[in-house]
C-alpha cells in the first residue's frame, strides 16, 4: 500500500467489494458503511484480503452485484481460510481491529499477516482507467441518493472513458451504465 488512499477490492468469505485502504502516518485503516457486506464479514472474521488488480471490469463488477465462485482462490494463512481474486495481479492479508463504530460507518486497523505479488506488470496512466474508478464510486452513491450533480459527475467521467479508455473501460462503462439503469428502475 502506498501514502494516501489505496483502490483496492476487498474480498472476504468469496464476497468482494471496492473500499478504500487509506494509508496514513504509517497505519493502514478503512472506514466501512455498515450498510455493506463487507463490513458485516469483517466485524464477523476480523480479517480481509485486499486485491490489487488494474481490470476496471472487476471494480464495476464487484461494486454492484457477487462474482462467479471461480472468480476466487482460497488459501490459508496461520490456519485461517481466507481467499482472494483469482486473477489478482497482487493481494496482500490483513488481521483486522475495530477502531470505532459510528451511525453509519465501521472504522478499522489492518495488519497485514501475508503478501503476494503474482503478476509484475507495468501499466502506463491511462485518464480512462482513473474515470471508471471515479465513475462507479459516484454511482454507488447515485444508486441510494439520486443527487443530480453526481449523474453529472458520471456524464462527465463517462465522456472521459469514451476519450481515454481501451476496450475494457469501455466494456466497464457499459456495465456501469447498466448497473444504473437497474438501480434506477427499482424504484
Ligand atoms: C473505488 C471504490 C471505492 C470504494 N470505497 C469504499 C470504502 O472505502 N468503504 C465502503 O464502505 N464502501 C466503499 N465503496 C462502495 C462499496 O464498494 C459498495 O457499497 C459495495 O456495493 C459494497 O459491497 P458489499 O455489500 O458486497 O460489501 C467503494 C466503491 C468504489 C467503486
Amino acid at each position: 500500500m502506498r501514502d494516501g488512499i489505496n483502490e483496492v477490492i476487498a474480498t472476504i468469505a468469496m464476497n468482494a467489494a471496492p473500499i478504500g485502504i487509506i494509508s496514513r502516518a504509517g497505519t493502514l485503516q478503512a472506514a466501512l458503511f455498515l450498510t455493506s457486506h463487507t463490513a458485516a464479514l469483517v466485524e464477523r472474521d476480523r480479517r480481509l484480503v485486499a486485491n490489487l488488480t488494474h481490470d476496471p471490469v472487476l471494480y464495476v463488477q464487484t461494486a454492484f452485484s457477487d462474482l462467479a465462485p471461480g472468480a476466487f482462490t482460497q488459501f490459508t494463512v496461520d490456519g485461517v481460510d481466507m481467499c482472494r481474486l483469482a486473477d489478482a495481479e497482487a493481494w496482500t492479508a490483513f488481521s483486522v481491529e475495530v477502531v470505532r463504530k459510528t451511525g453509519a460507518t465501521l472504522l478499522v486497523h489492518l495488519i497485514p499477516i501475508a503478501e503476494e505479488i503474482c503478476d509484475m506488470q507495468v501499466y502506463p496512466v491511462n485518464r480512462g482507467f482513473s474515470s471508471v474508478i471515479e465513475a462507479t464510486v459516484h454511482a454507488t452513491r447515485y444508486c441510494v441518493n439520486r443527487d443530480p450533480w453526481l449523474k453529472q459527475l458520471i456524464d462527465h467521467h463517462s465522456a472521459i472513458v469514451r476519450r481515454c479508455g481501451g476496450p475494457r473501460e469501455l466494456e466497464a462503462m457499459t456495465l456501469l451504465a447498466d448497473e444504473i439503469n437497474r438501480c434506477l428502475s427499482k424504484s
